[in-house]
């Protein structure tokens, strides 16, 4: 069977390496590239990490710089409470070799979609800037996307204030073009990304492999456990961005709801909400597919599988 075509469009950000790693060694998929956006730290920090996790995990994969500042709003939020100043604080890498792309990431993102037979899988885990941006840039790339996966927004409360998740917040305009443009979208949510919390116990079984990945995923687990902890108080890091990944390499991982979603990119109090009809109360079209719970034993069970890609001298 042929592999899923991908790319990650991200902010690393500890959860995010993990979906990196995730997705470089899937059998199931081909990751054509990663473009990085401003999010968690500024997009030049963002894209070191995105090179650090490659070069550490010897993923021959090209990383594209992507865009530094969202679409329309003027204050650029960083996530340095939860991912340090580095923006993945915690492991130590060797110097970096690797660079990074010529090409922007948003030119990436049109020529690759272009290129392309209309087979290709968008996942989003950082701010939708640059998706958004190349769908402005060249509209004909809409309908070359097979789907956009994307890790953001909360049918229930949200992480940065009571209404709205961060990936959202930080560019909600940029997420209101995507949500606008008529993709298939598949909404991976603090709704079921709360569920997956990787408690010590976790940590300590992914630690047991005897591998670079198993080596960063403690590294990393660590100093995102303890943030996490001091922020929201969880016992464990809710491990976000690799739930993309895993619903692509296993669907049956979530139960979908298809639901009518609108960006609040107006109010105040709630700008950044994704505003998710649960309900079908307003009687609109379904434009999203939002995930409402997750197997939380499977998805353990993937993330092992894709630590386990890293023995196998692949
Ligand atoms: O709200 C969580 C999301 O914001 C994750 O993608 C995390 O990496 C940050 O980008
Ligand atoms: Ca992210």
């Amino acid at each position: 069977m042929d592999k899923r075509k991908i790319i990650l469009d991200c902010d690393p950000g500890h959860d995010d390496a993990i979906a990196i790693m995730l997705a470089a060694k899937s059998g199931l998929l081909e990751l054509l590239g990663i473009s990085v956006v401003a999010g968690n730290q500024t997009v030049e920090k963002t894209v070191r990490n995105a090179l650090n996790v490659c070069q550490y995990l010897k993923l021959d994969v090209p990383v594209y710089q992507g865009c530094k500042q969202p679409m329309i709003r003027e204050k650029q939020m960083v996530a340095g409470d939860i991912h340090g100043e580095s923006g993945m604080d915690g492991p130590v890498f060797e110097p970096l070799v690797k660079t990074a792309e010529k090409k922007h990431g948003v030119q990436f993102i049109i020529d690759t979609l272009l290129g392309s037979e209309g087979d290709i899988t968008v996942v989003t885990t950082g701010p939708m800037t640059n998706l958004a941006m190349a769908m402005r840039l060249c509209p004909e790339i809409i309908s070359k996307i097979e789907e956009v996966v994307l890790m953001g927004g909360c049918y229930q409360l949200g992480n940065v204030t009571p209404a709205a998740e961060f990936n959202i917040i930080v560019d909600a305009d940029a997420a209101h073009v995507v949500f606008t443009s008529g993709c298939k979208i598949t909404m991976v949510g603090l709704d079921v990304t709360r569920k997956v919390l990787c408690y010590p116990e976790i940590v300590e079984r992914m630690g047991k492999q005897d591998n670079a990945a198993a080596r960063l995923f403690v590294d990393l687990m660590k100093f995102f456990n303890k943030s996490q902890k001091e922020v929201y108080g969880w016992e464990g890091g809710p491990l976000h961005d690799p739930v993309t990944i895993a619903y692509l390499i296993d669907p049956s991982v979530l139960t979908i709801k298809e639901m009518y979603t609108e960006i609040d990119i107006r109010s105040e109090q709630s700008y950044g909400r994704t505003n998710c009809d649960f309900f079908h109360y307003s009687g609109k079209e379904p434009n999203s597919r939002v995930a409402v719970d997750i197997d939380v034993e499977k998805f353990w069970d993937i993330i092992e599988d894709g630590i386990r890609q890293y023995s196998q001298g692949g």
